[in-house]
């Protein structure tokens, strides 16, 4: 009998025996028996028995690779790297009712209004669910083919029969390979349409977009696995309660990791938002203490975006430390920083950051705006209006020049903004007025526009 097969369904690396942590990647009840993509674990090894030779070629070919396709919608095809590649997979990963299915429907819409024959394939909704929502967003008219179906086996052979160029599956999660012995959703299910899926696009030329959805912890839920099989990982972002949603590229073989495409959700579909600074910083008002603007690079593109920290003396013995759009660990360091390093204690303080328009920043180029944003509320006191603030703070109290300072600048000048402090070191702009001011260290920083320190 062949033995048991457990495997992690965050890495997907296999085990002989069930344990309650993944060696592999150290998650913590993620493994699971299941039934594997082919019939099991090989008796024996590969053995005697001889394969094929590969036809090999060397790097410089001349074959010209197709064009890439273009929706049209520059938000979806700069996050794609410049187009849709043909023959690549591309996973689509978002909270449920974010707006995945509202997204693919106009990108497809969009694609098919080009001249790319495009099918969308739903095993969500039913096709009658699906026009509505087409009619709603005004593209009834559009040349895109429809069906509602989750058989694996059914969609495979009409794609090999239709031969589009691209299909959409929506989603991941409710498709069903026959062949696995398992309910759809379930790991082994989504691993083996995502494979199949994924192979199908490269034998075939067609480019295929899957929907996953996310877990509660923001994952696609499934195995990772299948962000390592296709070539390109989205994620749709943004807070229930806004109406800014991110499209943003986490993996991309095509393109920029990184890259962000910024919608907007209105009563008839997402409408592109070309300008995201201008958006992000809307919402601010006067100067208040605790308010940075931040001088950010997404992708590669400069975004500014508002920093709000609040800090307000805890009662409770263990205070809190809560932030939104940014990393919590990232935070406490800058505290230990600030209290290490300047003598400015965070102890028996609440802490709360928030990066405004329900943006996530990962930059470390971050650090110095959120450190002005902390000391700007526990000082109460605001920072010269029109400035904006960036820069890498190291553990020692050093400030790292952050990249790209130029066209940080540049963007900060177009939105309005006079003056911007940033460490010292990096390029300095030329052709923006700009007024720079550089603190050479943190401590330097405090002095300066704290006064403390
Ligand atoms: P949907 O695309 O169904 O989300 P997902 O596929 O990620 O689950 O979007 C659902 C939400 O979007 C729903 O709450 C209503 C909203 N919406 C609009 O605000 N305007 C629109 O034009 C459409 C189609 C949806
Ligand atoms: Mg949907």
């Amino acid at each position: 009998m062949a033995k048991p097969s457990f495997s992690c369904s965050a890495c997907g690396a296999s085990f002989t025996k069930w344990s309650g942590r993944c060696e592999d990647c150290g998650e913590w009840n993620t493994i699971g028996q299941y039934a594997g993509l082919s019939v099991g674990p090989a008796k024996t090894s590969l053995g005697a028995k001889r394969g094929r030779a590969v036809t090999l070629t060397d790097l410089a070919s001349d074959e010209t690779p197709p064009p890439r396709a273009c929706s049209g919608i520059d938000e979806l095809d700069r996050v794609l790297g410049g187009g849709l590649v043909p023959a690549s997979a591309i996973l689509v990963g978002g909270d449920p009712g974010i707006g995945k299915s509202t997204l693919l429907l106009q990108a497809a819409a969009a694609f098919a209004r080009k001249g790319l024959k495009t099918l969308y394939v739903s095993g969500e909704e039913a096709s009658a669910q699906v026009r509505m929502r087409a009619r709603r967003l005004g593209l009834a008219d559009a040349p895109v083919q429809l069906a509602a179906e989750t058989n694996l086996r059914d969609i495979l052979t009409t794609l090999e029969a239709e031969k589009p160029g691209l299909v959409i599956i929506d989603s991941i999660q409710t498709m069903w390979a026959d062949n696995v012995d398992s309910a759809p959703g379930s790991v082994s299910q989504v691993r083996a349409s995502a494979h199949e899926l994924t192979t199908f696009a490269k034998r075939t030329g067609i480019s295929v977009i899957m929907v996953g959805h996310v877990t509660k912890d923001g994952q696609i839920a499934g195995p990772r696995v299948v962000e390592h099989m296709v070539d390109t990982v989205l994620y749709f972002e943004g807070e229930r309660g806004h109406q800014f949603r991110i499209l943003r590229s986490v993996k991309n073989r095509f393109g920029a990791a990184d890259e962000i495409g910024v919608f907007e959700m209105t009563g008839a579909g997402l409408a592109e938002v070309t300008n995201p600074s201008a958006l992000f910083l809307s919402e601010r008002g006067t100067p208040s203490p605790g308010s940075v603007v931040f001088a950010g690079i997404e992708g590669t593109r400069p975004v500014l975006v508002e920093l709000q920290a609040l800090v307000a003396p805890s009662p409770h013995s263990q205070p809190r430390r809560t932030v939104v759009g940014w990393d919590g660990g990232r935070l406490a360091m800058i505290l230990a920083v600030l209290e290490a390093r300047c003598g400015i204690p965070f102890a028996g303080l609440d802490v709360y950051l928030n990066v405004a328009g329900g943006l996530k920043i990962s930059e470390p180029a971050a650090d110095l705006a959120v450190a002005a944003a902390l000391l700007s509320a526990r000082e109460d006191q605001a920072l010269p209006a029109d400035t904006v603030v960036f820069g890498e703070i190291s553990l020692s109290g050093a400030l790292r020049p952050a990249s790209q300072t130029e066209n940080r600048l540049k963007e900060a000048q177009k939105l309005g903004f006079t003056s911007a402090i940033a460490p010292a070191g990096g390029k300095t702009a030329a052709g923006t007025d700009i007024a720079l001011k550089r603190p050479s260290d943190l401590v330097g920083f405090v002095g300066e526009f704290f006064g403390a320190g």
